[in-house]
């Protein structure tokens, strides 16, 4: 029988995964699903099998819709040149490769102390104001907007300008004119950006990709320069920031598991890991294109079908994650997939742990009485979206005395 998908949450409790999924996980076949674009497709569920077919160089991105949960979505659309979470095999490797070195751990720590500056700017913000607030709109869009403008080169004197826009596209529920409009606007200024550092680079990814590319005798198309600035933006703005909200949500919901990482800061990086497995905010999967026959346990997927490696459900496979459902922050829970695997593994991986780890040092520790400023059950969600989380989060604090 062919289900709807996405199957839905549990009700009343908005960190678990729809309980669809741990019976995909016991099924001997994958359930056949169909998606609000018109799509079927099998949901691989088990964490062994998401690896597995992740690494597989018969699934391919490339042929398959990312807006396969979006309804009325167009399929057809064309792959625009750049697209690296759209490409396959060695145009792949290309752009993989350019970027790889950018987002090496070591360059990325380097940047630690700009994005603890960063984080502390924020939050000096946020005490200036006041509670409440709405730490989604304060605190976690404009963290990674503000780390991606340092990473592209965006002069300070744009940075206002450029967050607000990309906060409106990676805010809304659907395709409506604005965000047409917030999309076009900001293509428009990556196209001007690019361009400016063709003239003249400086220090930052653009700069160095523009440079490395013609040393290489590649060198990459304005086109594919615009959209590679632009899948940045998106890929680290939207996951991260909602990583973010929904974490702090889930910490203040666990007031002990809190207190492990207040109590002791060195226990903030094994925390980030628990949080990615248990939350797995790219909540739907990743959605693959069959291009040859494979097998599952003893089922046959043929060529030109559909997969969705639901990264979740593989977060919660009680056969490699002891007691899945519950938030333990002292778990070892580096095997997660929340990133994907394969080639197409997060390339900004650190920086997400980066920015992450820096915020749960510092906010708790700086705004010790942080809570909510409405009952949880008044909270709401980003059920729709690729990315999960939260629509909002008020919170507030005591003043100090
Ligand atoms: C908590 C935050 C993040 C999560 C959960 C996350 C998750 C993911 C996942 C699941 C994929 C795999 C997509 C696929 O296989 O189809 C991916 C790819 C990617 N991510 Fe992230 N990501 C995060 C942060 C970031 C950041 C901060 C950046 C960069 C600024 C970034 C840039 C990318 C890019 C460029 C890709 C495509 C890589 C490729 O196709 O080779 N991500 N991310």
């Amino acid at each position: 029988m062919t289900e709807s998908f996405p199957v839905r949450r549990p009700s009343g409790c908005p960190f678990d995964p729809a309980p669809e999924y741990a019976g995909y996980r016991r099924s001997e076949a994958p359930a056949k699903v169909s998606t609000p674009a018109g799509v079927d497709a099998y949901v691989i569920s088990r964490y062994d099998d998401v690896r597995t077919l992740l690494r597989d160089s018969r699934l391919s991105s490339r042929l398959a819709p990312s807006d396969h949960v979006v309804p009325d979505a167009d399929l057809d659309r064309e792959v625009e040149s750049g697209s690296i979470l759209q490409v396959d095999g060695a145009a792949h490797k290309r752009l993989r490769r350019m970027l790889a070195t950018e987002f090496a751990v070591k360059r990325m720590e380097a940047l630690r102390p700009r994005v603890a500056a960063m984080v502390d700017e924020r939050i000096d913000a946020l005490l200036a104001a006041g509670g409440p607030v709405d730490l989604v709109q304060e605190f976690a869009l404009p963290i990674p907007s503000l780390v991606i403008c340092e990473l592209l080169g965006v002069p300070y004197a744009d940075r206002d300008e450029f967050q607000e826009r990309s906060a409106q596209l990676v805010r809304v529920d659907g395709w409506t004119e604005d965000l047409q409009r917030a999309s076009d606007d900001l293509n428009q200024y990556i196209v001007g950006l690019v361009l400016a550092k063709q003239a003249q680079p400086e220090d930052d990814i653009l700069s160095r990709l523009i440079t490395r590319g013609a040393e290489l005798g590649t060198p990459l198309t304005l086109e594919e320069l615009v959209t590679l600035g632009i899948s940045l933006l998106i890929a680290g703005h939207e996951t991260t920031a909602n990583m973010i909200a929904l974490s702090t949500l889930a910490l203040l919901r666990n007031p002990a598991q809190l207190d492990l990482i207040r109590t002791d800061p060195a226990k903030v990086p094994g925390a980030v890991e628990e949080l990615l497995r248990y939350l797995s905010v790219v909540h739907f999967g990743l959605f693959r294109y069959v291009t040859d026959e494979l097998t599952i346990g003893s089922s046959t997927i043929d060529r030109g079908d559909y997969l969705i490696a639901a990264l979740s459900s593989a977060n919660r496979d009680e056969s490699v994650f002891g007691d899945p459902d519950r938030l333990d922050l002292e778990r070892d829970a580096a095997a997660h997939v929340a990133f994907g695997f394969g080639p197409h593994q997060c390339i900004g991986q650190q920086l997400a742990r980066l920015e992450l780890q820096e915020v749960f040092t510092r906010l708790f520790a700086r705004i010790p009485t942080l809570r909510l400023a409405v009952p949880f059950e008044e909270i709401g969600y980003r059920e729709n979206t690729l990315v999960y989380g939260v629509t909002a989060l008020p919170v507030t604090w005591d003043a100090p005395i």
